[in-house]
């Protein structure tokens, strides 16, 4: 795995790091995670692609879930989140870098800024420490803009909604 930019921090290692439950409970159900752990302590999704299936190569149905592996390869991710255009990605905010700019304020619908540090998960559904980098939740569709835009309201997640297109 690269360590880049959109790596947690310089010495990060794994791709193992899981969404805080309570960040994907705000957000309501979802059909597909394509990017699941080989063994998961909880669900995050109705269907879960690990690994060994490949998520990235198979074709992505339904509202999709999407913290993708870190590195490079985060914004491939996107970009197929992008296209399929139904589904909300928790990436680190690299606001700067070519892979946001391209993925994200290019095409996205709307974001979520977190305040504050999320803690990741172990996949023994251990809480980890803070994270050493901001996260930042993607919204591709007006559903999914709607659901950020609830679920700040609401105050279930606590950050900075900004719209980037359409009208919700
Ligand atoms: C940052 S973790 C997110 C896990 C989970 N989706 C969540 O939100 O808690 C990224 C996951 O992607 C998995 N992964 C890496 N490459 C993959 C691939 N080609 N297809 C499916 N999953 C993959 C890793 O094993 C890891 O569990």
């Amino acid at each position: 795995m690269s360590r880049d930019f959109n790596t947690a921090s310089a010495t990060q290692t794994k791709d193992e790091w899981l969404t805080p439950p309570a960040v994907i409970a705000a957000l309501g159900c979802f059909d597909l995670d394509p990017c699941s752990p080989i063994v998961r302590p909880w669900d995050t999704a109705t269907t879960h692609l690990d690994i060994n299936a490949d998520g990235m190569k198979m074709p992505w149905f339904g509202r999709v879930w999407l913290n993708p592996p870190y590195g490079d390869q985060t914004f491939n991710w996107l970009a197929k989140l992008a296209a399929h255009q139904n589904g909300i990605a928790l990436i680190f905010a690299r606001t700067e870098t070519k892979g946001f700019h391209r993925e994200v304020w290019q095409k996205a619908d709307a974001l979520l800024f977190f305040e504050g540090r999320l803690k990741f998960f172990h996949v023994t559904g251990e809480a980890g420490g803070a994270a050493n980098a901001p996260s930042v939740l993607v919204a591709y569709g007006e559903e999914n803009a709607s659901a950020l835009k609830a679920a700040c309201e609401r105050g279930l997640l606590r950050g900075q909604f900004l719209r980037l297109r359409g009208d919700a």
